[in-house]
């Protein structure tokens, strides 16, 4: 294969160098701040990054923890499900999902995805409902909400709960509606590659509803009312102050990151209008944040390999389907049983999109694509 047109040096899938190049000094003030207080656990950060976080989304709780996973699991947890109750949500999601449900005793249940948004498919997901369902776990995946009034529908008329995985969809809006403050209680990752990323592990959960806010504030603090009076048996789940610090002073530049994601975006699909990819398709009233930026492709393994040698360091989300894993053999899935997750998956590809890329390398990315899918270097 000749790699003449290979891009040197690659265009990386996200750029998290670049961005902290951008910020070094008021980072670094950050972060030598928090050392010098020692005050590594539960600092002054760490409450107003919470407080800021809680007012962005126009609810009254925001709860950090070490991690989405920890977000997710604790969420599932404060809601009482456990061994006997059925959670549904999706097969084509970061496996914490999942396993945020199988941790409490309970059973995933998963259902197929709408084929061009990607997202929980409503009509799977009414007819999966059973007396044992208790909670519906929607992922806004990729960044895209996920068909949330219809969701909300289903679950107010049989009393279900929503748990919300926002680990890849801060601020994305569905009906004017900021996702994560649409459910009972949302789950956030700040896995540093996230729109909003910190140095290492972080998440939080939020919620309007105050007895939910203590349950969750008492489980991921070891279970204490107050010091040592351990009403349950908790966890130590939290955030560092470090990553808090680090948070606080990039929350504020979150919308125009934001902006400028769209507007990559909107660079793709001006120059992939013409070729045979499928596109990321916007769901009705949806306003998503594109976190990835995801397309499909025939013979996608060549395509990512082609894309690859040449310095488009492309990615897959993701390259297996949950339900076929062999952790969940016991359930009882076979192959077909999701056909447009199945089918999604094989073909799927992410192109890099970051806020720093800039026109000139979207153009050599869709430059690099165009001409595998024209045979090139045949
Ligand atoms: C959809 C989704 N859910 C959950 C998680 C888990 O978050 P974390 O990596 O912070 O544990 C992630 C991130 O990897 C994710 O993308």
């Amino acid at each position: 294969m000749s790699t003449s047109n290979k891009i040197d040096p690659p265009i990386p899938f996200v750029d998290i160098k670049g961005q902290y190049a951008n910020m070094e000094s008021e980072l670094n003030d950050a972060i030598l701040g928090v050392c010098r207080d020692a005050s590594f656990i539960r600092g002054a950060a760490l409450a107003e990054f919470e407080s800021r976080f809680a007012e962005i989304h126009g609810v009254g709780h925001a709860i950090s923890v070490a991690s989405g996973t920890d977000a997710l699991k604790l969420a599932v947890e404060t809601l009482g499900i456990g061994s006997g109750d059925e959670v549904i949500t999706v097969p084509n999601t970061w496996i914490s999902t999942s396993f945020a449900i199988s941790h409490t005793g309970a059973t995933p249940v998963f259902v197929d995805i709408d084929p061009d948004t990607y997202q929980m498919d409503v009509g799977a997901l009414e007819k999966a409902i059973t007396p044992k369902t208790k909670a519906i776990l929607p992922v806004h995946l990729y960044g895209h909400p996920a068909p949330m009034p219809e969701i909300v529908a289903l679950c107010k008329s049989r009393g279900l709960y929503i748990v919300e995985d926002v680990a890849q969809a801060v601020l994305a809006r569905i009906n004017g509606q900021m996702v994560g403050a649409i459910g009972d209680i949302a789950c956030y990752s700040f896995y540093p590659s996230k729109n909003l990323g910190c140095y290492g592990d972080g998440g939080m959960v939020i919620t309007d509803n105050d007895d939910l806010a203590a349950k969750m504030r008492m489980l991921c603090d070891y279970g204490q009312v107050e010091p040592h009076l351990h009403q349950m048996i908790g966890y130590n789940s939290r955030l560092d102050s470090l990553q808090a610090a680090v948070l606080l002073r990039k929350l504020p530049h979150l919308e125009a990151w934001t902006a400028a994601r769209r507007r990559v975006a909107g660079w793709y699909d001006e120059r992939l209008a013409d070729l045979a990819v499928k596109r990321p398709v916007t769901g009705p009233g949806a306003e998503p944040v594109y976190h990835l930026y995801v397309i499909q492709v025939d013979n996608r393994d060549a395509c990512v390999s082609y894309l690859r040698d040449h310095g488009v360091l492309a990615q897959i989300h993701y390259p297996s389907v949950i339900h076929l894993q062999p952790c969940y053999q016991d359930l009882g899935y076979h192959v077909g049983d999701m056909p447009v997750a199945e089918a999604a998956r094989d073909k799927i590809l992410s192109l890099p999109i970051y806020p720093e890329i800039t026109e000139a390398q979207v153009d050599q990315v869709t430059g690099i694509l165009r001409d595998y899918l024209s045979g090139a270097d045949a």
